[in-house]
């Protein structure tokens, strides 16, 4: 199977939730890409709509295809926000972040009034937990707070647990807000909410990829079209 093309049909599918004057979260990575690529070609075409990036690669994406764009501090709330996810189980919930753009995804979407998750079917999962889930921490003792991680892993259930830094060419990658990502090696996520609020109580965790409750839409995308689930 072509994932790209799967991916492409999820983007496709999406742009029937975009209305004329909307403004829209735009998220990151290549299903996203594919969204905003597609969404340019309907701004050439008369389209009125304005987006706001969850990342530096998108907000360059959607500059050089043509689509407007709202700084984040200027906005209240979006229409609509369009995004892909790592896994997505029956539940709608999604482990994001494995392109490290997790925090402003996470803000952008929680802002939208309906958010919208375009992924392939390999996204689709029973449990949540195989995809190593990112963690961003601030870069100040990263060690100490991924000790405390791991150990939040552990008391919520996840065996076999791993939480290391992500690293490029040896060196820690930086999120666009000058963060780490600690990535965790979970093999399923049992209590994802539990979970969720554990993190969220260690301090030097900014933010963690679990996107619990937040996804009304997931479009699954096909080799031969997409399917629209709604929660
Ligand atoms: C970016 O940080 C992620 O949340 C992406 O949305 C996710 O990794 C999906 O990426 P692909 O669309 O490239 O699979």
């Amino acid at each position: 199977m072509s994932a790209d093309l799967a991916k492409i049909n999820a983007a496709a599918a999406a742009l029937d939730f975009v209305e004329d004057g909307m403004l829209l979260g735009l998220g990151t990575g290549s299903t996203a890409a594919h969204f905003v690529r597609l969404l340019g070609e309907r701004v050439k075409k008369g389209l009125n709509v304005r987006g706001v990036p969850t990342s530096e690669a998108t907000d360059k994406l959607a500059r050089d295809v043509g689509v407007p764009i709202v700084p984040v501090d200027r906005v209240g709330s979006l229409d609509l926000a369009v995004d892909g996810a790592d896994e997505v189980d029956g539940a709608f919930r999604l482990i994001k972040g494995g392109g490290a753009a997790l925090l402003r995804e996470k803000i952008i979407a929680g802002a939208a009034k309906h958010f919208v998750v375009i992924a392939d079917e390999s996204k689709m999962v029973d449990t949540l937990g195989a995809f190593p889930l990112p963690v961003e921490v601030t870069a100040f003792g990263f060690t100490l707070t991924a000790q405390r991680i791991y150990s939040a892993l552990k008391a919520h259930g996840c065996h076999g647990t791993e939480a290391g830094l992500r690293e490029r060419d040896g060196k820690p990658v930086v999120t666009d807000g000058g963060n780490y990502i600690i990535d965790c090696k979970c093999a399923a996520i049992p209590d994802a909410e539990g979970l969720a609020d554990a993190l969220k109580r260690i301090t030097g965790v900014v933010e963690h990829g679990l996107f619990l409750g937040m996804a009304r839409t997931v479009i699954v995308g096909r080799e031969k079209g997409a399917e629209v689930r709604e929660r």
